[in-house]
């Protein structure tokens, strides 16, 4: 999974959270290039003798020619900064073969042979986190997408399907436990060294392989299939993390059981391993039989991990569960179909966390995320449709487009066919084309049969980038309503001119004096324009449109205020009525910003807004999660997504007085709801997480109010807290705050949680995102803290992914924030390019801004455009992000 998924503060800000050095330039890959590769794997035997700083691994590939592929007299196996140190076919040594660049190509004469190679890797030098490599003393891998190829010279591409035994030896006591894909066959000792034999019955593509050696315990436990087989479950971690480790084994039991029910799919290994590791540049890997995992989405208990935390934990664990079938028996056949994939999984891990919690509340964190993170990579200079065109490093399209647009796509497909026809469409999906490697095509015709749905034009949603526009007027003829909807969809970087898209809308009409609709429909907009008539209204009913935020899409009502007010305080679709409540903020919020608002419509607009706002804390129908979404304020981002050119200061003056004044207007309700969830205790139980939620929300509101209360209150929280949620959320308030409580609790935070390394990034992220007016400088104090490390990602990201988020300490009037992001891509190139090259985009968005900061985050990117060496990561974000 990808890190850039999980919301983390509740003021609306979202947390965003992925190689080797290379001469600039380096080659397009493009999508229509792809031909089927000359030969088959059809057998991979590996040898590992592992070590920290040496480790010799020796492959021997069996291959014979392709049939359906064109006859090549040669074999590429690709490789990433290694040597052969021998290469022999068919058990004689051998020299014909060349290299071009870091690949070997080899003569083959035959049709068939076995090719076996040795090479020498040194996994503690690798920064890069890429290939094998050391992390506290233990030894693991990640190789998607290419990091195979760091490890050893093979067809390191994802049509290449193999059959793997491998063996490892090391020294007993520095890797007590070895892992791998698969089935353990085979063990034994040799002196101070023993080895282990794994056999993984399923072809796969490489970039499925994983290995693991350290010391590490496990949390052990079983689930049994629904055709009655026991499977092995094992949570691994280091010594002391053991006792945090019961959510994520809970999360993946319940993962098991879901995919059987909702999607028919069972598991089909009799062991299922999870690691956990902490120096990780993503989420979590879906290695087969074997997925490593960043710490982060494993560890959780209630003294160390918030609420959101504990969802993410479960959304991770299922996400890289569901790849098992999505993914791995049916993988990808080139890297422009990863939205086959990852999109499919995502909309599956979203429809398991909606089924375990609260399914509107998931559906809106999920469109915050969408909005947040998609939208801007969709109207900037990255813009690329979810199955992309060309790329020069795949890695740099593990995005939100892919990721999160893709799961939208395949949604509204599921919208149009029903939940039961879809469900027709995905088994069909699974059952033709388990085993093989797929394209997107073949999931969308799978699902054009399987559903009996005829997909012709939805198919543009694959090709085109950019976030359609849908416009929206509502009139009124006789006893009909009469709804005209429009579309564009944006120009994009190589896609000037684009067609209409189908695009699946939900809407309901109020009748304004019962406050009701008599039914929801579904209306399908597949032209520019077009017209749609309902009967039976003697005055003008009231639109509800996109309700469950049915299509990807922005949309322009010109609706009165008081219809939102409306909407806010009654809509029965709790997507809609959050939406409404986001439109009548963000309305008033783009309009006072424009400063287009005299000081009566200010007045007249705040006021609607409290009074919505007055109807949210106060109905005893909404349970206090949904309560909590409602409350939150739309985010700078989203706010600024609405201009075409923002001035980020000023939208945070606006935003933040908005957020005063609500404070201080409904500071009685407020303060009723936080006692009343003050005297909820502590529990998981959906009721209290609501409490918690809404608890720190209006500690936010007091801050922008009454300063001096709010941090009486959160210190208060911060020290009466029993779990890490009201601790977090207390301290968040207080870091935005001046005062001696904001240092007393900083400290008393840091040497509480001193070396549990993920609690101290919340630490270094807290400070990083606050609204102090010291933030650039606190920054740049933290990247001297003896904890801050540019080696660990997880670090990396608390503290920069955190301030680059930060539109107060980012946009900092002076530049300063831009030249910090600036320094830091440059300083991090060299040692993890991945996660370099993802600080890119927050420069990126340099035309959407006012001119003075615009200039100043170019000029960034044009000095980091300028270095001697860049990684491929970096250098194509930045010259996408320049062109
Ligand atoms: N496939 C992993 C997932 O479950 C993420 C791999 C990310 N790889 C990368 N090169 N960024 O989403
Ligand atoms: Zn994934």
């Amino acid at each position: 999974m990808d890190i850039a998924r999980t919301p983390s503060n509740p003021d609306g800000n979202i947390e965003m959270a992925d190689a080797a050095m290379q001469p600039h330039d380096p080659p397009e890959i493009r999508r229509e290039d792809y031909r089927p590769f000359p030969w088959l794997v059809p057998d991979t035997r590996l040898d590992f003798e592992l070590g920290l700083d040496s480790t010799r691994v020796r492959s021997r590939l069996t291959v014979v020619r392709n049939a359906k592929a064109d006859k090549s007299p040669t074999i590429r196996l690709n490789g990433d900064g290694i040597t052969a140190t021998r290469v022999k076919v068919d058990g004689e040594p051998t020299s014909a073969f060349t290299m071009d660049g870091d690949d070997i190509v080899l003569t083959l004469p035959g049709d068939a042979h076995e090719i076996a190679i040795e090479t020498e890797i040194d996994p503690a030098s690798n920064s890069q986190l890429m290939g094998l490599y050391a992390s506290n003393g233990m030894l693991c891998t990640q190789c998607e997408s290419e990091g195979f190829r760091r490890i050893t010279f093979f067809p390191d591409r994802p049509d290449v399907l193999s059959t793997y035994t491998v063996r490892m030896s090391g020294p007993k006591a520095q890797f007590p436990i070895l892992l791998c894909n698969g089935n353990r066959v085979a063990t034994g000792e040799e002196g101070a060294d023993h080895w282990a034999e794994w056999h993984d019955p399923w072809p796969k593509p490489s970039y499925l392989f994983a290995l693991v050696a350290g010391d590490l315990v496990a949390n052990t436990d079983s689930f049994t299939t629904m055709n009655g087989r026991k499977v092995e479950l094992n949570v691994w971690v280091r010594e002391g993390d053991l006792e945090r480790t019961q959510h994520a084994m809970d999360s993946l039991k319940r993962s098991m059981k879901w995919d059987e029910e909702a999607f028919g799919r069972e598991y089909d290994l009799d062991l299922f391993n999870i690691v956990a590791v902490s120096d990780f540049n993503m989420g979590a890997m879906e290695n087969k039989g074997l997925n490593v995992f960043n710490t982060k989405y494993v560890l959780a208990d209630p003294d160390t991990a918030t609420d959101g935390d504990f969802d993410a934990v479960e959304g991770v664990i299922g996400h890289e569960y569901f790849h098992n079938w999505s993914g791995n028996r049916i993988t990808c056949r080139d890297w422009f179909q990863l939205s086959l994939k990852e999109g499919f999984t995502v909309l599956r891990d979203q429809l398991f966390s909606q089924d375990m919690g609260s399914a509107p509340v998931k559906r809106i964190e999920d469109v915050r995320i969408l909005r947040s993170a998609q939208f801007p990579e969709d109207s900037g200079p990255l813009a690329h449709p979810i199955r992309p065109d060309s790329y020069r490093e795949i890695s740099n399209f593990y995005t939100a487009t892919v990721y999160n647009k893709g799961a939208e796509v395949i949604r509204m497909m599921r919208t149009m066919a029903g939940e039961e026809r879809f469900r027709q469409g995905t088994d069909l999906y699974f059952d033709r084309h388990d085993g093989e490697a797929a394209t997107c095509e073949d999931f969308v015709k799978s699902i054009e049969d399987g559903v009996g749905l005829d997909l012709t034009q939805f198919r543009l949603w694959y090709s085109q980038a950019g976030t359609p526009k849908v416009t929206v007027d509502l009139s009124h003829e006789g006893d009909e309503a009469v709804l005209k909807l429009g579309q564009t969809v944006p120009e994009t970087p190589g896609q000037p001119l684009k067609q209409p898209m189908p695009i699946p809308l939900k809407v309901a009409l109020f009748d304004r004096a019962s406050g009701k609709h008599s039914g929801e429909q579904l209306v399908v907009l597949d032209k520019a324009s077009a017209e749609y008539r309902f009967q039976g209204f003697a005055e003008k009913p009231v639109l509800s449109i996109n309700r469950g935020f049915s299509a990807p899409v922005t949309v322009e009502r010109s609706i009165p205020r008081e219809e939102l007010v409306f909407l806010a305080a009654r809509d029965d679709d709790p997507f809609a009525r959050y939406e409404a409540m986001q439109d009548l903020m963000v309305g008033h919020l783009v309009a006072a910003v424009g400063g287009t608002l005299s000081d009566d419509e200010r007045r007249g607009g705040r006021e609607d807004i409290a009074e919505a706002m007055r109807a949210i804390l106060t109905d005893a129908k909404l349970d206090d999660l949904m309560r909590g979404e409602l409350m939150i304020m739309p985010s700078q981002t989203y706010i600024a997504e609405q201009m075409d050119v923002s001035d980020p200061g000023r939208i945070h003056t606006e935003r933040e007085a908005l957020k005063a004044e609500l404070g201080s207007r409904l500071s009685a309700e407020m303060h009723a709801l936080y006692d009343r969830a003050e005297k909820i205790p502590f529990s998981l139980e959906a009721e209290a997480k609501g409490a918690r939620k809404v608890k720190t929300l209006v500690l936010t509101y007091a801050a922008a109010s009454d300063p001096a209360k709010a941090a009486e209150l959160a210190a208060s929280q911060y020290e009466r807290a029993d779990n890490m949620t009201d601790r977090q959320g207390a301290l968040m308030v207080l870091t935005g705050l001046e005062g001696v409580e904001r240092t007393n609790k900083l400290l008393d935070f840091y040497n509480r949680y001193r070396g549990n390394a993920l609690v101290v990034d919340k630490w270094f992220a807290l400070q990083a995102s606050s609204l102090h007016p010291g933030v650039v400088e606190h920054v740049k104090a933290l990247a001297e803290h003896p904890d801050f490390t540019l080696r660990n990602p997880n670090r990396v990201r608390s503290l920069y992914m955190a301030f680059a988020a930060n539109p107060h300490g980012f946009h900092a009037p002076d530049g300063e924030g831009y030249r910090m992001i600036g320094d830091l891509i440059l300083a991090l190139d060299p040692i993890n390019a991945q996660t370099a090259a993802r600080f890119v985009p927050p420069l990126g968005r340099w035309r959407r801004i006012e001119p003075g900061r615009a200039a100043m985050m170019r000029e960034q990117l044009e000095r980091i455009a300028e270095a001697p060496k860049l990684s491929r990561d970096t250098f194509e974000q930045v010259t996408r992000s320049l062109g």
